[in-house]
């Protein structure tokens, strides 16, 4: 089975990129071929600062390997080193009826936002469907946000193997079902997009200080709370044992607990989680040669795959 899942560089990541993809797709690494990569070019719909992309970019090849990613189990690259992908984007782009595109809701919420379109933002899920088919993927997990853009690389896929032959592997979504939608300190799903997030690699004070500043209702100290609608009680099982989350629901059920105890837990189980993965990261940082191979070696390896399904995609459609 072959398994692919990307982020962009477009901003430091959260518990929502990390339970939504980030540990799902790593966790393939140990029973699956897995591609992982930074996807680039599809920032470049977003931020329109040269250096910022750059680091960013950095930034995610850390986060990546310092959260597990084992380089020789999975093939880590960064998209723009494939330019493969974007020549297979315009072969997909000729079969993509527009309407597909208009119905996407990452673009209308964008454009609804006042967001200016541009054709990149439009294009954005043929590009994305490029990274899927590329490598082949048999599954591709995701957050459920991504769900729509996995229809539309599968409606893709269809209707080029309908009219140039079977070229393409359909790709599944896989959306942990748990984890499909992890809320942030608000409690609306946690998105950098709504400044609502908690980084997992932040600073630690200014971290423990977010989650005490998670929204919740106003119940007093002595009574009885329902953890399941509670946003601290949802992020604290996912980082806590059965035995510590069983434990904190029944003091929300008990009463004579307040709302400031269980951010503290939470704070707790989030930097017993992420403290020492902070101080992977770091010790990478120091060597930015070692993450630089680590990508450029991923993509030679991604390059045997994707440049035999261009080829091949070529080939169908008379290209050569
Ligand atoms: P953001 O909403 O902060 O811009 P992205 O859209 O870049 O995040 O998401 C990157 C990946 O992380 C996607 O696979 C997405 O589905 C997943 N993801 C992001 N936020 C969440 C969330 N709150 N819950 C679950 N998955 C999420
Ligand atoms: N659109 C995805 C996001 O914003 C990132 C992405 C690009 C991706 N290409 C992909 C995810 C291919 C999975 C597969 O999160």
């Amino acid at each position: 089975m072959r398994v692919l899942s990307g982020i962009q560089p477009s901003g430091q990541l959260h518990l929502g990129n990390y339970f939504g993809m980030m540990k799902p797709v790593i966790a393939f690494q140990e029973e699956a071929e897995v591609y992982i990569f930074i996807a680039n070019y599809h920032a470049l719909t977003s931020v329109q600062d040269p250096e910022a992309l750059r680091q960013g970019t950095v930034d995610v090849a850390l986060d990546f390997l310092a959260c597990g990613l084992d380089p020789q189990k999975a093939v880590f690259y960064r998209q723009s080193d494939l330019p493969e992908v974007t020549e297979l984007t315009w072969l997909l782009s000729t079969v993509t009826p527009m309407g597909l595109l208009e119905r996407c809701h990452s673009y209308k919420d964008k454009t609804a936002r006042g967001i200016a379109a541009n054709h990149g933002l439009f294009a954005y899920p043929v590009l994305m469907t490029a990274d899927i088919l590329a490598v082949q993927a048999d599954v591709v997990p995701v957050g459920k946000d991504q769900k729509q853009h996995l229809e539309v690389a599968r409606d893709i896929a269809i209707k080029f193997n309908h009219g140039y032959g079977d070229i393409f592997t359909v790709p599944e979504p896989r959306i942990a079902e748990e984890v499909a939608v992890i809320p942030g300190l608000d409690g609306q799903k946690m998105s950098k997009s709504y400044d609502n997030t908690i980084e997992i690699f932040g600073d630690p004070k200014p971290t423990r200080k977010k989650i005490m500043r998670i929204v919740t209702d106003s119940k007093s100290l002595e009574e009885p709370k329902d953890p399941d609608s509670s946003t601290i009680f949802k992020l604290y099982r996912l980082l806590a044992t059965a035995e510590e989350t069983e434990e904190l629901a029944g003091r929300y059920r008990e009463g004579g607990m307040g709302y400031g105890d269980a951010k503290k837990a939470l704070a707790e189980v989030f930097e017993r989680t992420f403290g020492p993965l902070r101080e992977q990261r770091a010790a990478l940082a120091t060597d930015p040669g070692s993450v630089e191979a680590v990508l450029a070696d991923g993509a030679g390896r991604a390059r045997e795959v994707i440049g035999e399904t261009l080829q091949r995609a070529r080939r169908a459609m008379g290209i050569e």
